[in-house]
């Protein structure tokens, strides 16, 4: 069996109303390109969905990581999605596309990208997460609670094929550069730096004998600009079972709505609702941030699914508790920690008051 290539890359390309979904229009352009993709036989398969107002591409071919030709393909419908929003007057058409022309990759020009390249075992249940007015740091608490958390993920401590741990691939944004940690050995190190998750994100995960595991989207617009344009609103993929940790164990950690950055103008803590596609629309002050789970099975390369795993009731306490947390936090309105600490926040008035403000410091 050859190996398989599942990149899964997305763009906010307009909004419907506002930044809080996607117009149906999009979906179905979006549908009608890479079915025809898949009918030349670039793709393998496909699935279009959709977290708020980010477009969602799930796709599979034999190109490998980093294919010019697959990010080309995407960047092109993003384009003529965005001719679509234009049409309709949509919110923020083609906000994510910052670059005027395609330039060999979509990583660094404003869509975000989580790519593995797999060999199909004989059974391959993969878990895509998207999430919504957030930041790919949002993904750290619970990659680390299933892939390092015993509290979490039993099979860390009970099944001989996950006893020896996983190796994590951190990435420091502001240097660019990767350190590989691993757990359980590393554990108190890796927490030093994943636990500032605005900083440092985990890039990947991998078994110990180097087969990947888990993808996230590490692309942080606001440093990729020059300037704060949107917080990137991460995707990943994790494979589960058979020596990975077990689908309930990958959604485990979503159970406790942790709090993210993100959130209305991109500059407020929230918590992470989980939620079944139908209802990843965030309206209350633009969220809470939300996450949807899409289970399939890969089989030869197409996408048996997907299942909306969210859409359970078992994670009605989880919703519950984020309204309670948000009805909370909002009540410290402008002030932190409802507001990002200046550093993080992508608006900004300071600069302009403080100017003002010069001449009356005293
Ligand atoms: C957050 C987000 C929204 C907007 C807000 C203001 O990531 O997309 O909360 O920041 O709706 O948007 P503008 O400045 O476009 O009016
Ligand atoms: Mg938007
Ligand atoms: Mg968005």
């Amino acid at each position: 069996m050859s190996k398989i290539t599942l990149s899964v890359i997305k763009a906010d390309v307009g909004g419907f109303v506002g930044h809080s979904s996607m117009h149906p229009n999009l979906i179905t352009k979006a549908i009608q390109i890479l079915d025809e993709h898949k009918s030349k036989g670039l793709l393998v398969d496909f699935h279009v969905s959709h977290c708020g107002d980010d477009l969602e591409l799930i796709m599979s071919h034999r190109l490998g990581d980093d294919s010019e030709e697959i990010h080309k393909m995407a960047w092109d419908l993003f384009v003529e999605c965005t001719n679509v929003a234009k049409e309709l007057k949509l919110y923020g058409a083609g906000q994510d596309l910052l670059a005027d022309a395609f330039s060999g990759n979509v990583k660094g020009m404003g869509p975000g990208c989580a790519e593995m390249t797999i060999e199909e075992r004989k059974s391959e249940p993969v878990i895509i997460f998207a999430a919504d007015k957030t930041s790919p740091g949002a993904w750290n608490l619970p990659l680390y609670k299933m892939f390092a958390d015993p509290f979490n993920t039993i099979g860390l401590v009970i099944d001989p094929s996950m006893h020896e741990g996983f190796t994590f691939d951190v990435l420091d944004i502001f240097e660019n550069k990767t350190v590989k940690l691993n757990s359980p050995e590393d554990i108190y190190d890796l927490l030093c730096l994943i636990g500032a998750s605005e900083h440092y994100i985990i890039k990947g995960i991998y078994k110990k004998s180097g087969e990947i595991a888990a993808a996230t989207s590490t692309q942080k617009l606001n440093l990729m600009a020059g300037r704060y344009v949107g917080k990137d609103d991460p995707v990943m993929i994790i494979r589960c079972q058979s020596g990975l940790p077990a689908v309930g164990e990958v959604l485990e950690p979503f159970a406790m709505p942790h709090m993210v950055a993100g959130w209305m103008r991109g500059s407020h803590w929230g918590p992470l609702m989980p939620v079944s596609v139908e209802d990843a629309n965030p309206t209350r002050f633009d969220g809470p941030p939300r996450v949807i789970a899409l289970g399939f099975q890969i089989t030869n390369g197409t996408f048996i699914g997907p299942r909306d795993m969210f859409a359970d009731p078992s994670y009605d306490l989880a919703r519950q508790q984020t309204n309670e947390v948000a009805n909370y936090i909002r009540l410290h309105g402008p002030f932190e920690p409802q507001r990002l600490p200046l550093s993080d926040m992508e608006y900004t008035t300071l600069p302009g008051v403080l100017k003002k403000l010069k001449d009356r410091f005293k």
